[in-house]
């Protein structure tokens, strides 16, 4: 790893193992992109690319009438100088002008990675990891600075980007757009894949390819969303799981976001993301600051499974902070599916007890313990115990919980607020909403302005009383509703336009205020299942809720496309209740748990109700896991048949040796007398010897290049099951 710098040339050279990433000074001043790819010699400066026009629309030096920034690829474009694209950002000065040009000042280059203030980032566990370039550039009439950060990791194909934009003079500017990353590529034959659904079906991977236009997606829902996830997928047309260039961008962020792909009818490509820009205006007064959040942008020349895996470890080293970084997450029982609000202490005792006898760790306590919390129109906001339900409070509950031999974990939403409720009552300024007009309420719920300080303050000493009070080991932070009029109650107009990104940074402050307190609390994030589920939100809980559908058929999809962004050790995924909640389908408790245990696995329905055959395979299913859950959160993870092309879908995960795997596989409908299948496994050491399941033993590169045999040996799955069936192989090896 390293950052070369060609003097002469004005050229960087970031490298690794695998990837380059050159960038330098253009004729003109401005840092343009030069080669991002596979790693080529550091030693040799780029020379192929194209900035003159034989024909240019526009000529931006005055020596040579060919040269054109049309034309050029470009690192932070700026608006109104010549370059027709999208640009990077946008600042309106004090005369109304927009338009700016930044050119090269100095650099800085040194070993490690800086925090940004007050915003999620990849880390360095020891400065030897990762190098970083400082790249400062300015522009003298608008009289602005802007700093772009690279750093390059050691270990995997990734480089994390961000800019920081500096009002170095004396009138306030305002930031219109302030995006984090550009990459303009020199051509533009390539596919996207986006990662899009809704609640109950998130992050279906959904590829189109790229012709002349802008293909964008983006959220305007105050965070990342259901709908379209803040990770995109470039690759090249024929870039399958095994092979081909692909490039992965991932939003270290929880609000509005954008990301595009501008192909250009001179057949580049332009990559941006960042903040959604829509209703973002950032006022800098002289001297102050504004970070971009980052951008981990990983790359690959062997197909989209490795660059999914390069994602996730980097993700489980580089990103997770927690005391459960990189560690087996506790198997837990959640009582919302049995209970939902309807509960006493009596009640969920029951229910806890009964997880204990089968070797669940961890017991949460979901919505309905606080405040007048009986359904889902009063309460939120009061985060203090219904002692109708918990006559001993949530103390009380927690160290009974203990005493069965259990940790305990709660339920909160405190970005949240009821009109029913103290904190309304106290507080109605409060709440975000437009001036004179109605608020749309999501669940009878209004969005508490964490763009203020006293509400954060307020929501923090709340929560501080019940973590410190009680004995509190878990807590899922759930956000069940998008954010609507967003308008701060009491502000300025001038600062309307701040209060989307503000409140994120309230979110960040919360998270980060509580976790500085309780340092060994492990968070869960969810947002009405998976409308959160971001690298942004990743540092600070290191799993999230991956969708309230708990449909063991469902969840294969949903799994299946979180996985090309996001670690399993991430994914919050629970056996639930059969017939399913959401969709009604029935399925047996071994199915269920074949898929949850790609997750941090739990379970999410009263075990008093199953039947004592059932409960068994409970049991069996938690000593397998507790077994298994380090190589399921933190092997290899190997896509084998995707659910949204075949009938039978499979992944499999590779310890870091190759002596274990375990290999799981998934049929959708069942047709009468199929034919057998084979699968052929990934990641395996070809001369070792495997053992399936305890039984046949057989060699690695024929399990590769020959497969796993669908149904195996004398398990006639075909025969009895129905549809929505799955099996688990695991291989061992000596
Ligand atoms: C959301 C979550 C669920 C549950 C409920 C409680 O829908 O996604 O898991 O916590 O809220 O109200």
């Amino acid at each position: 790893m390293g950052i070369k710098f060609h003097e002469k040339e004005k050229q960087f050279h970031l490298y690794n193992s695998k990837i380059s990433y050159c960038i330098g000074v253009c004729p003109d001043g401005e840092v343009g992109q030069l080669y991002f790819g596979k790693r080529i010699n550091e030693n040799q400066t780029v020379t192929y690319r194209q900035t003159r026009g034989i024909r240019p629309v526009c000529c931006n030096r005055q020596e040579d009438e060919n040269y054109t920034k049309e034309l050029s690829l470009l690192e932070y474009p700026a608006f109104g100088n010549g370059d027709f694209r999208n640009p990077a950002y946008e600042i309106r000065q004090k005369n109304g002008s927009r338009v700016t040009n930044l050119v090269y000042r100095s650099h800085e280059i040194y070993s490690g990675k800086k925090p940004i203030p007050g915003l999620p980032a990849a880390y360095t566990n020891s400065d030897d990891e990762a190098m970083t370039l400082e790249i400062e550039c300015f522009d003298e009439i608008a009289d602005i600075e802007v700093t772009l950060f690279y750093t390059i990791f050691e270990n995997y194909p990734i480089l994390c980007r961000h800019a920081r934009i500096k009002n170095a003079g004396s009138e306030e500017i305002t930031l219109t757009r302030a995006l984090s990353c550009c990459i303009d590529l020199p051509d533009n034959e390539y596919n996207w894949i986006q990662f899009e659904g809704a609640w109950g079906r998130e992050r279906y991977p959904a590829e189109r390819s790229l012709s002349n236009g802008i293909t964008s997606i983006e959220s305007m829902r105050g965070h990342s969303s259901a709908n379209y996830n803040p990770f995109v997928v470039i690759k090249r047309p024929n870039t399958d799981e095994n092979a081909g260039d692909a490039f992965g961008l991932n939003f270290v962020y929880s609000g509005n976001f954008i990301t595009q792909a501008d192909a250009d009818t001179y057949g580049k490509l332009r990559i941006l993301m960042g903040i959604n820009p829509r209703w973002f205006e950032w006022g800098l007064k002289s001297g102050e600051v504004f970070d971009t959040p980052e951008v981990i942008i990983s790359y690959t020349s062997d197909g989209l499974n490795s660059l999914s895996q390069g994602i996730h470890h980097f993700m489980n080293n580089n990103l997770i902070r927690s005391a459960y970084k990189n560690k087996p997450r506790p198997i837990l029982l959640n009582n919302w599916e049995a209970t939902e609000m309807d509960f006493t202490e009596e009640k969920i005792l029951k229910i806890a007890k009964k997880g204990k006898e089968a070797g669940v760790e961890l017991f949460v306590l979901d919505d309905g313990w606080f405040g007048k919390r009986n359904d889902d129109y009063a309460g939120l906001g009061d985060w203090f115990v219904n002692t109708e339900k918990l006559p001993q409070g949530v103390k009380g509950l927690s160290e009974k919980i203990n005493d069965l031999g259990l940790k305990f974990g709660i339920w909160i939403e405190p970005e949240m607020v009821n009109e029913d409720s103290d904190l309304f009552r106290a507080h109605p300024e409060w709440v975000l909403g437009a001036p004179d007009r109605p608020r749309t309420l999501g669940r009878h719920q209004m969005v508490l302005d964490f763009s203020k300080k006293e509400v954060v303050d307020n929501i923090y000493s709340q929560l501080y009383e019940v973590f410190s009070n009680a004995s509190i080991s878990y807590v899922k932070w759930d956000m069940n509703r998008s954010i609507t009029e967003c308008y701060s109650q009491g502000e300025n107009a001038s600062v309307q336009g701040t209060i989307y990104h503000k409140y994120i940074l309230g979110v960040y402050d919360l998270y980060e205020r509580l976790k500085k307190a309780f340092p060994d609390i492990l968070f869960e994030s969810c947002a009405s299942g998976g409308s959160r589920f971001d690298a942004g939100i990743m540092y600070y809980a290191p799993q999230a809720w991956c969708s309230d559908d708990t449909d063991g058929h469902e969840r294969v999809k949903i799994q299946y496309g979180t996985s090309y962004g996001y670690p399993v050790s991430t994914v919050g995924a629970h056996v639930s209740a059969s017939p399913n909640l959401q969709t009604g389908r029935s399925m047996s408790i071994t199915d269920r748990a074949n898929i949850a245990c790609f997750g941090t696995f739990g379970y999410e329905l009263d075990l008093n109700e199953i039947s004592d055959e059932e409960f068994e395979t409970v049991k069996e299913q938690i000593v397998f896991m507790k077994e298994y859950r380090s190589l399921f959160q933190y092997g290899d993870l190997y896509r084998l048949s995707s659910p949204f092309e075949k009938n039978l879908a499979a992944w499999m995960v590779v310890s870091e040796d190759k002596k274990t795997a375990i290999a799981a596989v998934y049929k959708n409908l069942k047709s009468p007398n199929e034919g057998q299948q084979r699968i052929r496994l990934k990641g395996l050491k070809d001369d070792l010897v495997y053992s399936i399941n305890g039984k046949e033993n057989v060699y690695g590169d024929l399990l590769m290049n020959g497969g796993l045999s669908i149904p195996s040996g004398d398990d006639l799955w075909y025969m009895g099951d129905t549809d929505f069936t799955s099996r688990l192989y695991v291989l061992k090896a000596e």
